[in-house]
Parts: C-alpha cells; sequence; structure tokens
C-alpha cells in the first residue's frame, strides 16, 4: 500500500505556482488576483475561505475577501459579484457554498462571468468540460486527476467507480475520467439509490468516494489492490482535538488501507488538493489561457 500525500504533492505545486508568478512579476506582467465571497458564519466555510486566502499568499498572489451577513439578500449578493465580474484587477473569483436557503445558488453561479469562474461551476465550464474544450475545471476533480497523473497511477482501460453524484466531484469527477484525454477510462456512477453500488466497487480497479457518508466504504466493497481516492470531510465532534472536531472521510481507511494498492488519507489527501487546483485556475485566469 502507498499512501498518496496530497498534501506534499500541493506544497509542490504551490511551489511550482510562485516561481512562475515570480517570473510573471519580474517580466512586469501582472499579479494574478483571486476574490472570495463568504457568506454567514458556517464554521466549514470560514476554513475552507481562509485556507484560499494563505493560498493565494503562497502562491504570491493578491486576495481579497467579502464577506456578508446570512441575511444578505440575494439582491446585494448578485450587486456584489456584478461588481467582481466589471472589476478589472480581480483575475477570477469565488462565492463559497453552500449559501443560505433564501438564496438561488444557481442563479448566483450563473451570473459570474465564466472567464472568472475558477471554480469552474458555470454552465459554459460546465457544459465544456463535457465535451473536451478548455475551460476551467472544477479543483476537487482537477486536483484528484493530478494527484493520479503524480503518482503515475494508470487508469486507461480501468473500471473506475464513482460514489456519489455531485455537481461539484461526482459528476464533473465521473465525465473526467470517462474522457479519452483524462481518465479514459469505464466510468460507473453511483448513489444512495443504486442496488448494485456494493457489486460495482468490488469489481472496481479505482473507486473515488465522494458521498459524505463517514466509513461508507468498508473492507468487503474493495478488491485487493484497488487505487482508493476519498473526497469525504465530514466533520465529526471530537473533544480530543483543539478544534472540537475531526474530519472523516467516506472510507473505513484501517480496514481499507491494507488492501489498497494506493490510498489517499483524510486530512491531508484530496483536500490540500482542491485549493491548489483553484491557485492553478486563478493563475490560468490571469494569463487568460483559455478566454480572452
Ligand atoms: N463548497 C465546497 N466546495 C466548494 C468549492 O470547491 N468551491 C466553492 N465555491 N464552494 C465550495
Amino acid at each position: 500500500m502507498q499512501l498518496i500525500d496530497g498534501k506534499a504533492i500541493a506544497a509542490e505545486i504551490k511551489a511550482e505556482i510562485a516561481a512562475e508568478v515570480k517570473h510573471i512579476i519580474s517580466g512586469g506582467g501582472k499579479q494574478p488576483h483571486l476574490a472570495a465571497v463568504l457568506v454567514g458564519h458556517d464554521g466549514g466555510s470560514e476554513t475552507y475561505v481562509r485556507n484560499k486566502v494563505i493560498a493565494c499568499e503562497q502562491c504570491g498572489f493578491k486576495s481579497t475577501l467579502i464577506c456578508f451577513e446570512a441575511d444578505v439578500t440575494e439582491a446585494e449578493l448578485l450587486a456584489c459579484v456584478d461588481r467582481l465580474n466589471k472589476d478589472e484587477d480581480v483575475d477570477g473569483f469565488i462565492v463559497q457554498l453552500p449559501l443560505p436557503k433564501h438564496i438561488d445558488e444557481q442563479k448566483v453561479i450563473e451570473a459570474i462571468d465564466y472567464r472568472k469562474d475558477v471554480d469552474g461551476f458555470h454552465p459554459i465550464n460546465v457544459g465544456r468540460m463535457a465535451i473536451g474544450l478548455p475551460c476551467f475545471i472544477s479543483a476537487t476533480p482537477l486536483g484528484i486527476l493530478t494527484l493520479l497523473k503524480r503518482y503515475a497511477i494508470e487508469t486507461s482501460g480501468k473500471k473506475c467507480v464513482v460514489l456519489g453524484r455531485s455537481n461539484i466531484v461526482g459528476k464533473p469527477m465521473a465525465q473526467l475520467m470517462m474522457q479519452k484525454q483524462f481518465g479514459d477510462a469505464t466510468v460507473t456512477v453511483c448513489h444512495s439509490h443504486s442496488p448494485s453500488l456494493k457489486e460495482e466497487c468490488q469489481a472496481a480497479d479505482i473507486i473515488i468516494a465522494a458521498i459524505g457518508s463517514p466509513d461508507f466504504v468498508t473492507e468487503n466493497m474493495v478488491k485487493e489492490g484497488a487505487v482508493v481516492i476519498d473526497v469525504g470531510t465530514t466533520r465529526i465532534e471530537d473533544h480530543t482535538k483543539k478544534s472540537g472536531f475531526r474530519l472523516n472521510g467516506d472510507v473505513k481507511f484501517d480496514e481499507v488501507s491494507p488492501k489498497s494498492s494506493f490510498i489517499t488519507p483524510v486530512p491531508g489527501g484530496v483536500g490540500p488538493m482542491t485549493i491548489c487546483s483553484l491557485m492553478k485556475n486563478t493563475l490560468a485566469a490571469s494569463k487568460k489561457e483559455y478566454y480572452e
């Protein structure tokens, strides 16, 4: 079994980005600028956004954090999106999800200029990704592809099972693993209403678990030598921790790891890669790599 060290790979990539940014700036180019919009005080969202701001510093980016109280109106939030769309200094921005119930999340996503949509959530980016055109790819799936590549894990012709069908992870992950220029694998998507989920997993060479159900994937669901990618990050109360909680993956790590050829831990696996993929997308936005 080999542990996939997402924290180390993310640090490597951020150092590569920082070196490129230094080179761009010394040549008189523009410093990349990411803005993040945070609504309310959800603990998970606050931590993610704080880590995104820290990653910007590590990469030599400028960052702007815009915070609203949970009772912000949809109109106020849309006005903020409009300002960021028009701000020529901002290369890319994200609106941290989830949003409070009174705000139409999809409306906000679609209000973002797709050329600044470094989360890759706008339907134009989602559609372009689905047909293999250059675009911003959603950060978690992009991070997983990067891990597979950096560990030289063969995916072509393999049987890949994606657990979960969210717009942020499950759906784009399945699309990318299927495509010739990325995974080139045979992909099955399973979810809460898949009767043969266990059997599909047992036959899989690669399992990507993104269902948000702690310890869901157990030893008896995994083939000997399978590659196991754990996207789960459920917060579980734990008073032995300073923060009062621990992060729990979708995979029962102690049981599954001895059977797997490669496995990502939680924390320190996929999580750090999500943030560094957002940095990659922001650099690409700043260089106008996909759109003018
Ligand atoms: N909430 C959970 N993951 C993400 C993400 O990647 N981007 C945004 N904007 N919100 C999220």
